[in-house]
């Protein structure tokens, strides 16, 4: 088979990264997609750097084995910290989620606050402030036409994954739970708030409603998927035959919520035959 033809193996710590597949798949139908879920060992945003390398690594080799020509780190908290060092090593192009969503940040940019909420390990590791920062130097270049007298605010919000990975439903709870992570934002009066985390996207709604109409949701999967378009078709990758893309799963525990959650969030039609589960250590396929 052609290089061009290969799947594209997008991954995420759980179901979050779904945001970013159902991305991909609007704007690029006939690509055949493998989505990996480390279900068995979410949530990655409070983890150490190490262990979060560790097990990105993990799933990039599975990855790697499968044959994809690209790898699409879906998931905020693997980008911040393991991107890098994927990269090093990376026989095939690697796409980062943060990238895209600071610069999309850096676009709207209205001279007001940007705000970020993330994981915690996502937001401890600075990565979209220097990347919202190099953006911005970037642009500058010698003009210096965007000041600095605004701030980049950024908040984790370690309760919003449970929400998102536990079907949380009791919309009064999710409402104190978001206001209790967004009041301090919205006093700062961003004109933008980048949801750094590829769970946020399904909780978009809530977020609008406390942070107010005139912040700007920035949904970084959605920047994610127009930079991968671009690049496959500027470097002759695009898939050649244009018939529908196949969809593959994996997770490393439960196979039922990948699909319950995928259907029910993102209107994602998953075929439970189509889900596999592997073994967490090993990566190997197993039986169910
Ligand atoms: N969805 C992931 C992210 O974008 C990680 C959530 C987690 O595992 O804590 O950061």
């Amino acid at each position: 088979m052609k290089f061009n033809n290969f799947p594209i193996g997008i991954f995420d710590s759980g179901l979050g990264g779904l945001t970013v597949f159902k991305e991909i798949r609007k704007i690029l139908p006939y690509e055949d997609l493998i989505y990996f879920g480390d279900t068995a060992r979410v949530p990655y945003g409070n983890k150490s750097k190490n262990t979060i390398m560790r097990y990105s690594n993990e799933i990039f080799e599975f990855l790697i084995n499968k044959r994809v020509k690209i790898v699409i780190v879906a998931c905020n908290t693997s980008s911040s910290l393991a991107l890098d060092s994927l990269r090093e090593r990376a026989i095939v192009p690697v796409f980062g989620v943060i990238g895209p969503g600071a610069k999309k940040a850096v676009r709207v940019f209205s001279g007001k606050n940007i705000a970020v909420i993330g994981t915690s390990a996502t937001i401890k590791s600075k990565a979209y402030s220097n990347a919202i920062n190099r953006e911005i130097e970037h642009l500058n270049g010698d003009k210096g036409y965007i000041n600095h007298t605004f701030k980049i605010i950024e908040q984790a919000c370690p309760l919003f994954v449970p929400l998102v990975e536990e079907d949380f439903s009791n919309e009064e709870i999710i409402r104190n739970i978001i206001s209790y992570y967004l009041n301090p934002i919205v006093s700062k009066k961003p004109s933008c708030i980048v949801l750094g985390c590829t769970h946020y996207p399904i909780l978009k709604n809530f977020i609008s409603e406390a942070m107010g109409m005139n912040v700007e949701i920035i949904d970084s999967g959605i920047e994610t998927a127009k930079v991968v378009k671009c690049y496959l078709g500027e470097n002759g990758m695009l898939k050649d035959r244009k018939e529908m893309g196949s969809e593959s799963f994996f997770v490393s525990d439960g196979t039922r919520r990948l699909k319950d959650l995928g259907e029910k969030f993102l209107g994602i039609d998953i075929r439970i035959e189509d889900i596999h589960v592997v073994e967490d250590v090993s990566l190997q396929e197993v039986q169910i």
